[in-house]
């Protein structure tokens, strides 16, 4: 039994102009593909043949963490967008970035600022704590917050395959951009309610 490629939730041109048609087929299209691979070949014959992708990411380490990780994290990252433009915050959702943050734009501002100052490659995180309040965390290479009990609501993806075929070494450019395509919909509905990533196997 494998891991089956999970679909991408929408047209590869979708995310366009902000995360190019290219960038898409070569970042889900191969880079995703490839921990995928990694991971179902890695599992085989070790206690974690028959885990599920959350245990993965809570229980293992080396490259079976590492692999998996990132997989979940694709599949979280590239789920917060979407085609549609304008959603809105939930009140609860606003609520909480307002107590941790001040206001949307000051969030905003301190995700981008943490994140462009991510060293190497990583992972910017918006994550709720038991109860319920905010913070952001930074992350080297493939870490999770779910390791530290910790609700993930919304990240970026800072490797350099995330942004290097649009804009280049401009990050900060990248992640400006990344608050146009937002769906603040399933943002919100991930922080009124838990939903584990699995991964059908077959
Ligand atoms: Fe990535």
């Amino acid at each position: 039994m494998k891991f089956e490629t999970p679909v991408l939730p929408y047209a590869t041109n979708a995310l366009e102009p902000v995360i190019s048609q290219k960038t898409i087929e070569f970042h889900w299209g191969k880079h995703v593909q490839t921990y995928l691979n990694n991971l179902n070949n890695l599992v085989s014959g070790t206690p974690f043949e028959n885990a599920t992708l959350e245990e993965m990411v809570k229980k293992a380490d080396g490259g079976i963490f590492n692999n998996g990780t990132q997989v979940w994290n694709h599949i979280f990252y590239f789920n917060s967008f979407s085609a549609k433009r304008g959603t809105q915050l939930s009140d609860k959702l606003m609520k909480a970035i307002n107590e941790s943050f001040g206001n949307l734009d000051a969030f905003k501002k301190e995700f981008d600022t943490q994140a462009a100052s991510i060293f190497g490659s990583g992972w910017m995180w918006l994550v709720k704590d038991e109860k319920g309040k905010l913070s952001i965390i930074k992350a080297s290479n493939a870490d999770n917050p779910i390791r530290n009990n910790l609700m993930p609501i919304l990240t970026a993806d800072v490797w350099e395959h995330a942004y290097y075929l649009d804009y280049q070494n401009k990050r900060a450019d990248y992640l400006s951009a990344l608050w146009n395509i937002v769906d603040w919909d399933i943002i919100s509905e991930r922080y009124a309610n838990y939903n584990p990533i699995e991964l059908k196997k077959s």
